[in-house]
C-alpha cells in the first residue's frame, strides 16, 4: 500500500490559499505517495482541478472519503475541528496551527493521536530555511504592503517631472524589518519612493541600507533570545517615541509588521501620532490580525482615523494566492522529503528540524511551552 496524501479545500472565507499546486504535486509523488485533492481545493489560487488530474491526482468530493484511509493531510490554515474528527488515528497533518490562539483544536488533535507538523513551528534555523512558511509567505506579503498602501494614496510614489513643475517622491516608512519589512521597503524603494525602515533589532541598519533606504536609528538596542525582539522597558519606549513621532508625522505611507512572536503585535503607533499625520497619508498595518501595531486599526477592514487611511490586512498572503500557494507547497516538499521515503513514512524525531516542527504525536502535545498554555501542570501529566 502507497501512502496516501489529501489535500484539504480551505474554509476560511478570506483564503484563496491551497496547500499543494500540480507542478509540485508531481515531485511529492516520487517519494511514493498517491495524492487525492479535495475537489475544488485549488480553485481560488488559480489551480483548476483538471491541472490537478493532468498531474495525476484523483479528485475527491466527499471530505469523508477523503479523509478516512489518508496518512498524511496538508492543510494553509487551522483545519475545523470536524475535519479533524474524520482523520484517522495516527495520520499526519501538515499545516499551520497557531496553537495558542486554537486550544481546543490542539486538544483535538493530541486526543486522535493525530501527528501534527506545525509550519509556524518550523525553527528558524539554516538548514530548515527551504521548509520556513512563515517567511516564504511573510516575503510575498511584505511585498504586497506598499502596493495595496499606494492604491489608498492620492500620490504617486517616485519623483515625476512634468510640464508644469516636478512632483515629489512620496515618503514610505517602514516599521518593523523581519522578512515583511524588508521585502515591504524593497518593493517601495522599488517604485521610487524615498524609504526609511526602522526597527529595534540594530543589525537591521544594514539590511535596510542594502536595499537603499535609511535607518531611523532611536539609540535602543532591543535584541532578544533567538534573533527576535525583545519587550522595551518604560524608558526606552519613551525614548523610541519621541525619535518616532517625527518620522512618522512626515511619511506618506507608513507600513508597520512588528511582531514578537506568541504575544499581541506591540504597539507602534498611536493615536496622537496619527492625528499628527499628513491629511490624505496611509498606513498598512500588518499587525492588524494580532491586535494592530497601530492604535485603531481593524483586521479586515480600512477605516479612516483623523486624517490617516488606516488598512488592517487579515490575510495578505492570500491576496497573492497562486505564488504563495506555490512556495507553501515547496515548504511542504521540503519537510516531508525528510520523513517521507521510498513510500515508508518514517518521522525521525530525534531530529530537531522534525523535533522541533512536531506539536502532537501519540496522544501527546509535544511542545512544551504549547503544552504548559493549554493543559497547566495538572492535566495529561
Ligand atoms: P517577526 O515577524 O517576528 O517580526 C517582524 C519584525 O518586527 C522583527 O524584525 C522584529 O525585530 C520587529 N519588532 C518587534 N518589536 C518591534 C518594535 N517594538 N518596534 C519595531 N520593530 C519591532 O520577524 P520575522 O520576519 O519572522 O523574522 C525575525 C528574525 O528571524 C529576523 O532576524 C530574521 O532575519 C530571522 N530569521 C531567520 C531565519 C533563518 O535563519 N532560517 C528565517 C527567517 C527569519
Amino acid at each position: 500500500m502507497t501512502i496516501k496524501i489529501a489535500i484539504l479545500r480551505e474554509t476560511l472565507p478570506d483564503e484563496r490559499r491551497v496547500a499543494m499546486i500540480p507542478a509540485v504535486a508531481e515531485r511529492l509523488s516520487k517519494l511514493g505517495a498517491t495524492l487525492v485533492l479535495e475537489q475544488g481545493a485549488g480553485a481560488a489560487a488559480t489551480y483548476t482541478d483538471q491541472a490537478y488530474a493532468k498531474a495525476q491526482l484523483t479528485l475527491e468530493p466527499d471530505q469523508h472519503k477523503l479523509l478516512a484511509d489518508a496518512d498524511i493531510v496538508l492543510s494553509v490554515q487551522p483545519p475545523p475541528i470536524e475535519t479533524v474528527k474524520k482523520m484517522k488515528a495516527g495520520a499526519l497533518l501538515v499545516s499551520f496551527i497557531y496553537a495558542q490562539a486554537h486550544p481546543e483544536l490542539v486538544k483535538i488533535l493530541r486526543d486522535n493521536k493525530i501527528t501534527t507538523f506545525a509550519m509556524e513551528l518550523v525553527p528558524r534555523i539554516s538548514r530548515a530555511q527551504a521548509m520556513d512558511a512563515l517567511s516564504s509567505q511573510a516575503a510575498l506579503a511584505g511585498y504586497y504592503a506598499p502596493l495595496l498602501g499606494s492604491t489608498y494614496m492620492q500620490k504617486i510614489l517616485p519623483m515625476m517631472t512634468t510640464a508644469v513643475g516636478s512632483l515629489r517622491a512620496a515618503r514610505v516608512l517602514v516599521m518593523g524589518l523581519g522578512v515583511a519589512g524588508l521585502q515591504a521597503l524593497a518593493t517601495a524603494r522599488r517604485l521610487g519612493a524615498m524609504c526609511e525602515g526602522y526597527d529595534v533589532r540594530p543589525e537591521t541598519k544594514e539590511q535596510a541600507e542594502s536595499v537603499g533606504a535609511k535607518f531611523v536609528d532611536t539609540g535602543i538596542d532591543a535584541r532578544g533570545e533567538g534573533g527576535y525582539a525583545r519587550e522595551l522597558t518604560a524608558e526606552e519606549k519613551a525614548k523610541v517615541r519621541q525619535v518616532l513621532s517625527q518620522h512618522i508625522a512626515q511619511a506618506d505611507m507608513i507600513i508597520t509588521t512588528a511582531a514578537i512572536p506568541g504575544r499581541k503585535a506591540p504597539r507602534l503607533i498611536d493615536a496622537d501620532q496619527l492625528a499628527a499625520m499628513k491629511e490624505g497619508s496611509v498606513v498598512v498595518d500588518m499587525g492588524a490580525p494580532n491586535g494592530g501595531n497601530c492604535e485603531g486599526s481593524k483586521s479586515g477592514e480600512v477605516v479612516k482615523v483623523g486624517p490617516v487611511i488606516l488598512i488592517g490586512p487579515a490575510n495578505l498572503s492570500s491576496s497573492l494566492a497562486a505564488q504563495a500557494s506555490e512556495l507553501y507547497a515547496k515548504n511542504i516538499l521540503n519537510l516531508l522529503q525528510q520523513v517521507l521515503k521510498d513510500g515508508v513514512l518514517k518521522p525521525d524525531f530525534a531530529d530537531e528540524v522534525i523535533a522541533g516542527t512536531t506539536l502532537t504525536h501519540d496522544g501527546k502535545i509535544t511542545n512544551a511551552a504549547i503544552q504548559k498554555t493549554i493543559e497547566g501542570s495538572g492535566e495529561h501529566a
